[in-house]
């Protein structure tokens, strides 16, 4: 029997025991209540308050501009949403790259003012102690490698990550230094499915791709390309389970018509 059925709150042992079961993780993101809700309820099993909220909620190019006060609003909102997921937030840009200390005081933060289940950071050796000190203060880190979105202007592009045996060796060498550490998961971002096959099998911690094909152990979509709300974005490695924005612009369209010839309001529809 799925061990997703049985379990009444995800937590980050439920997520070990699906890996160790071969039982996939299903992760969306979330940045507000209502979808919160609708995601916990459809039985999702973790939620990710991504950073990825500076692009698809606030219209900036990056990730870099969202601050720590933003993500705990979005953060907030969410977790009022959420009975059953386990809530992961990313730690925002310049909120724990300077040092350790900046970096667990800004998780506190975090956990404390939404109630949030878990944190994401991106790096891995430059981030380590940062990690092992959040680790220690008892809060449940997710480490995320390969394409790093607030490493934007040192990559210079959104191309694939890891496709140079350097760089292989690199991620290969953090991954293992995260799970010594004491992550309990790895977001594996636009690396080769070769390469995020290996990482997955090599690690005893659940990896979660986006565009590093099916042998993680689980995947990860932003909401708005999956349920086709943002239709600029069209990486190869996204599949999209709605038109949303085509259906929105309809109804949007048929309640202005219905407006203007005063069709909307009728009879019923008063008071
Ligand atoms: O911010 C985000 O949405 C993310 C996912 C792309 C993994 O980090």
């Amino acid at each position: 029997m799925s061990v997703n059925k049985e379990i009444k709150k995800v937590t980050t042992h439920t997520l070990q025991k699906l890996k160790n079961q071969s039982e996939k993780i299903s992760m969306i993101t979330a940045y507000d209540f209502s979808f919160a809700k609708l995601f916990d309820q459809a039985g999702i099993d973790v939620i990710l308050v991504g950073d990825s909220a500076s692009n698809v909620m606030a219209g900036h190019e990056t990730t870099l501009p969202i601050t720590l006060d933003q993500m705990i609003y979005h953060a907030s909102s969410v977790i009022r949403g959420v009975n059953r997921s386990l809530v992961v937030v990313d730690l925002p840009f310049g909120s724990y790259q300077s040092n350790s200390e900046i970096a667990l005081a800004s998780a506190i933060r975090i956990m404390k003012e939404t109630g949030a289940h878990a944190l994401k950071l991106e790096g891995g050796e430059e981030v380590v102690e940062s990690v092992k000190r959040i680790v220690s203060a008892g809060i449940p880190v997710m480490g995320h490698l390969g394409l790093t979105p607030q490493s934007i202007y040192k990559f210079g592009t959104y191309n694939v990550r890891a496709k140079e045996e350097m760089e292989a060796n690199k991620l290969r060498a953090d991954a293992k230094l995260l799970e010594e550490v004491g992550c309990f998961g790895i977001v594996l971002e636009k690396i080769p499915a070769v390469l995020a096959k290996e990482v997955s099998a090599s690690l005893v911690i659940p990896t979660i791709g986006i565009g590093a094909g099916v042998n993680c152990d689980g995947q990860v979509l932003v909401m708005h390309d999956m349920l086709g709300i943002n239709t600029e974005f069209k990486p190869r490695f996204l599949r999209t389970y709605l038109n949303m924005a085509e259906q929105i612009t309809t109804a949007v369209k048929q309640y202005i018509t219905d407006v203007k010839s005063s069709d909307f309001p009728n009879e019923k529809e008063q008071y």
